[in-house]
């Protein structure tokens, strides 16, 4: 019989906090094994500092983290297992989304079963009735026997975390392909598109910077940031509009910061009426060389869609990216499997699949 036990982990001052701040450099190296097993490679892994970070960052999304460890008490030191929620709090506050990370050596013991329903449990006592489980796989899990969502989006069954969603009655909501575009992106394509998108988004003009969003533009980028949740596919869930305002916007600039990042954001402005329309957001490691970046959102309000500023956005800022980040030698990217649009642009800049995570969903 092997020996675990679980941990509530409270909130944390500091990543040297004598008793918890282990917890992360922790979790790094679990999800270091993990990332492993799964991609052939750390690139996804988030250092103790950026999961401290995020962890202590609760004022727009409040965390529960458990942890399970070794034997009965803390004194390894380490994890073999967790789940991170992340709970809305200015909007959706009746959801919450969570994953269960269990160490390749333990996936067969109880460990992810025990740590999902001390997780539900917990997240019932907070009144959240809407629970969105991610259940993340590799290229090599990425084959028969699937499950398939309402949208169409397959998330193959036969890795122990869809098991697990499955045994607990969760619902496939969605599945996010994950992709990944080695850099530099062939010039003759980026050529070929930045042309075509140029002509057809006449009209427009780009704007981007390096770090914090400028303030004459914070409360533009708010007003459009809270409406990313209604306009990208959701699958089966709804999601009300999110309270963004340039307070926000500034906690959201200071959190990339503490995480040990920095950002590439190119915001497109509709020349006649100055009105910021549509933004895309790359973000990689502040210390250089860093060889991996991540390509987060892109959104173009739907009045302004169809004009190519999808692809204008994210062509020009990955020219940026690359111009003063050459050490970042590849970018990986996740979109809805039904995200035709979003898809059709990554796969003309050269994305190839690199696996992806199913989105799940039980009602309480
Ligand atoms: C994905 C998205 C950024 C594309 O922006 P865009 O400026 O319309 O991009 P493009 O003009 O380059 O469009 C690509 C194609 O999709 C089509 N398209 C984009 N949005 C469309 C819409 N709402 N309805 C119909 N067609 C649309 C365009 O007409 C174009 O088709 P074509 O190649 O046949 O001409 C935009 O649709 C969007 O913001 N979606 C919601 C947010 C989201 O899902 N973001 C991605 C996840 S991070």
């Amino acid at each position: 019989m092997v020996e675990y036990s679980l941990l509530d982990v409270p909130a944390v001052e500091s990543p040297d906090d004598p008793q918890w701040g282990w917890v992360f450099a922790a979790m790094a190296r679990l999800d270091e094994a993990v990332s492993n097993a799964r991609f052939g490679n750390s690139d996804l892994v988030e250092p103790a500092q950026m999961r401290f970070a995020q962890f202590n960052n609760q004022q727009d999304d409040g965390k529960v983290l458990k942890l399970a460890i070794p034997g009965s008490g803390p004194d390894l030191r380490m994890a073999v297992g967790y789940a991170w929620a992340d709970l809305p709090l200015s909007s959706n506050t009746g959801k919450a989304e969570f994953e269960v990370v269990v160490h390749p050596e333990w996936t067969e013991i109880n460990v992810g079963h025990r740590l999902l329903v001390s997780m539900e449990e917990h997240l019932a006592r907070l009144g959240r009735k809407e629970l969105i489980l991610f259940t993340g796989f590799g290229p090599a899990d990425d084959q028969e026997p699937y499950e398939t969502s309402p949208q169409g989006g397959q998330q193959p069954t036969s890795i122990w975390n869809a098991k697990l969603a499955l045994s607990h009655g969760y619902e496939l909501s969605l599945v996010e392909k994950m992709s990944v575009l080695d850099l530099p992106m062939d010039t003759a394509a980026y050529k070929a598109m930045m042309t075509d998108a140029v002509v057809r988004s006449a009209g427009y003009r780009v704007h981007s910077w390096t770090g914090d969003i400028p303030g004459e533009w914070a409360e533009k980028y708010a007003r459009l940031r809270g409406k990313f949740g209604v306009l990208a596919p959701s699958g089966m869930l709804s999601w009300d509009e999110d309270v963004w305002d340039e307070a926000r916007v500034q906690r959201h600039d200071q959190a990339i910061r503490d995480m040990g990042r920095v950002s590439f954001l190119s915001i497109a402005e509709e020349i006649v009426s100055g009105d910021l329309v549509g933004f895309t957001e790359i973000s990689v490691p502040l210390a250089v060389p860093s060889p991996v970046g991540f390509q987060d959102i892109t959104m173009v309000l739907p009045t302004h869609q169809g004009h190519r500023l999808g692809r204008l956005l994210k062509l020009f800022n990955l020219s940026r990216l690359q111009m003063e980040r050459s050490d970042v030698k590849r970018i990986y990217t996740w979109n809805a499997a039904e995200n035709a649009h979003m898809l059709g642009i990554n796969i003309a800049m050269g994305f190839r699949p690199f696996g992806g995570s199913g989105n799940w969903v039980k009602r309480k």
